[in-house]
């Protein structure tokens, strides 16, 4: 054999090893069954909040694409039940996949991180969060979190992962919490890349007309034009599709109550605008503005979010950062006539981006199959 025979040869017995030790490109499951066992039982357990009743499933369950199941607000319950956070759940599915967050100089903009806004680094500082936001899981420390755990029936395996006594030093064994959550989030058990679409591609099933119409609209950027932050094919972070390139834009996106109006529904969660109960959590009730990526970064980042990944998304509605749409078919909309339909104020009306959407030109006909094809992105897909 010359050499390059050899190589390949190598690199063949390399992907059949690979290829059958795990599917997933993010851990190694096999090697690390135990560490994901315990990040899976602690991502579902409802005792570790107060009051008890919410885990991080309670907003990213997986029936629903890892979001939030309650679905007619735009933003999620804490488990205070007067409590609602300023923000939209995304899916916890693909997040693994984010590059850590970071200023790309060679493209000159942020890039990756967790959260809408990137604040967190990766999915392990992500992870730390909930447990002790006052609007998600409310505990009072670190150590009140890992009481729970040393009562949990994982507690044993705990210390099988982290060695006896690992639940004594409550720095360490929250960081560890976070650690084993992020372990879960890596698995093909939350990131299954079994939808229609994949399927089409491993040459399994067929897209109909309309899907394949609307996949053809998604990519051309003189149509949809979606592809260009929602990339439809393998890219720099994984061998599959993630619909996401994980950089940030402001799409001029209303605020949810300039979609909404003064409804009942958006009064039930600004219920601290009301007295007797106090504003603390967020003083700016009604007026909020969420200035994204921009509160943490200056002006030239004022609005933006994160581009989120689209792969569930028809099972994951509301919509964008604060929830403002209830459909795909308002959001498909609403790149499609931004600048020339009747639309509320941007939330944040700067540094919004007049180049790539906003008059895309679309026939209803072509919005339709864009999100008949968006529909094909929903895991477990099964032929019928
Ligand atoms: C009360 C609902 C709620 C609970 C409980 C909750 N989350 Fe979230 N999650 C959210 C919201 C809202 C966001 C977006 C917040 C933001 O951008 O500021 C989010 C963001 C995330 C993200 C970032 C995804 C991305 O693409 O940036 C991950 C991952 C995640 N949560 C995992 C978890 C884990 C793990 C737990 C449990 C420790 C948890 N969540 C508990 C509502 C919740
Ligand atoms: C310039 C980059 C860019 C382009 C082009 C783009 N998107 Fe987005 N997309 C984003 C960003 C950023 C968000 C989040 C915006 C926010 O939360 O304010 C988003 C959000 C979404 C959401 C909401 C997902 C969720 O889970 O909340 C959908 C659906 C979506 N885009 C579909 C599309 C479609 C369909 C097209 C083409 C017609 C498209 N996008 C073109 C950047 C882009």
């Amino acid at each position: 054999m010359n050499k390059i025979k050899i190589l390949l040869f190598v690199s063949l017995l390399l992907a059949i090893t690979v290829g059958t030790a795990t599917a997933s490109e993010l851990i190694d499951e096999t090697e690390h069954e135990e560490l994901i066992e315990l990040g899976k039982q602690i991502f579902f357990d409802d005792d570790l909040s107060t009051p008890k009743g919410q885990s991080c499933a309670s907003c990213h369950h997986p029936d629903v694409g890892f979001a939030d199941p309650a679905q007619s607000r735009a933003v999620s319950q804490g488990a205070v039940p007067v409590r609602f956070g300023n923000r939209n759940s995304p899916t916890a599915a693909y997040a693994a996949y984010s590059p850590d967050f970071d200023y790309n100089e060679t493209e000159q903009m942020y890039i990756g991180g967790q959260f809408w806004d990137g604040r967190a680094i990766d999915l392990a500082e992500q992870a730390k969060g909930p447990f002790l936001n006052p609007l998600e899981m409310n505990n009072p420390s670190k150590l009140a979190v890992v009481q729970k755990i040393i009562k949990s029936d994982y507690a044993d395996l705990f210390e099988k992962v982290y060695g006896e006594g690992a639940l004594d030093n409550v720095e360490e064994a929250y960081n560890q919490t976070a650690e084993a959550i992020a372990a879960f989030e890596m698995t093909d058990e939350v990131n299954r890349f079994s939808s229609k679409y994949d399927k089409s591609m491993a040459g399994e099933v067929k897209l109909t007309s309309q899907e394949r119409k609307g996949l053809k609209l998604f990519n051309d950027p003189k149509k949809g034009n979606c592809a260009a932050c929602h990339p439809s094919t393998a890219g720099l972070y994984s061998d599959k599709p993630l619909f996401t390139d994980f950089t940030y834009d402001n799409l001029g996106v209303p605020s949810n109550r300039g979609m909404m109006g003064d409804s009942p529904e958006l009064m039930d969660y600004y219920p601290f605008y009301y007295p007797p109960i106090a504003p603390i959590f967020n003083p700016d009730g009604l007026d909020y503005v969420d200035y994204g990526l921009g509160a943490l970064t200056g002006d030239d980042e004022m609005g933006m979010m994160k581009v989120p990944t689209l792969r569930n998304s028809a099972v994951t509605p509301p919509y964008t950062h604060n929830g403002a749409f209830m459909t795909l078919n308002e959001v498909v909309n609403f790149y499609n006539t931004r600048d020339v339909g009747e639309w509320p104020a941007p939330e944040v009306n700067i540094n919004v981006n007049r180049d790539e959407l906003g008059d895309l030109g679309l026939s209803d006909a072509e919005e339709d199959a864009i999100v008949a094809f968006l529909e094909t992105l929903t895991d477990g897909y099964e032929e019928t």
